[in-house]
């Protein structure tokens, strides 16, 4: 792909545990003409992860780390990071809590999708939760990550208006469509100025 001259993209690795349609998405951006972004690894703490597909369907390096041993798993990926020069991380479903000795390192410069209307709903059965307390809108939150789960710096948010037919399943359909367009626009908005 042609690159406009005078614009690089910032390496970024994608951490996943599962499906991998936010990874899917922001590879697709990537190759966009002055996306921010370009993903150079794929970071996986499971094994079969399903978006790992992406990595030979793309070309792109992936990398299965054991997290068995907290410190050890995290020592091995701050090492993959440094050695393929990473310099931002976006979290797509990833499923564990980084130390917040990790995050330290990379303070400013790992972000996560969260499927809620943030502080709301933290943690893990949010469409579950939010249909059983009767809410009126859910969406989904882009934020920083820090060491405490689901709570950093909001980027930017999506409101939905929840349906009286809606179930936890259609709606986490909906959410994760509205996802796929904000993902991409809050880390545009972070490198506005490039
Ligand atoms: C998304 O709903 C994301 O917000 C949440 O986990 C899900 C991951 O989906 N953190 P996918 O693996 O990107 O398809």
């Amino acid at each position: 792909m042609t690159k406009l001259t005078g614009f690089k993209q910032i390496k970024t690795a994608v951490f996943i545990s599962g499906r991998g349609s936010n990874l899917k998405n922001l590879i697709k951006f990537s190759k966009k003409k002055k996306f921010p972004l370009n993903i150079n690894l794929i970071v996986s703490n499971k094994k079969n992860a399903q978006g790992l597909i992406y990595a030979k369907k793309y070309n792109i390096k992936k990398k299965f780390i054991n997290f068995s041993n907290l410190k050890n798993g995290e020592k091995n990926l701050i090492y993959l990071l440094k050695k393929e020069k990473i310099n931002f991380i976006c979290l797509a479903g990833f499923m564990m809590i980084l130390s917040s000795n990790f995050i330290k390192k990379f303070k400013g410069k790992i972000i996560n999708i969260h499927p809620s209307l943030l502080p709301k709903y933290k943690g893990l059965n949010t469409h579950n939760r939010v249909i059983e307390n009767n809410e009126k809108f859910s969406g989904c939150t882009v934020h920083y990550v820090t060491s405490k789960l689901d709570s950093g710096k909001i980027i930017l948010q999506k409101k939905i208006k929840i349906k009286k037919n809606d179930t936890s399943k259609t709606l986490e359909k909906k959410i994760l469509l509205k996802e796929h367009i904000l993902y991409p626009l809050a880390i545009k908005k972070i490198f506005s100025n490039l």
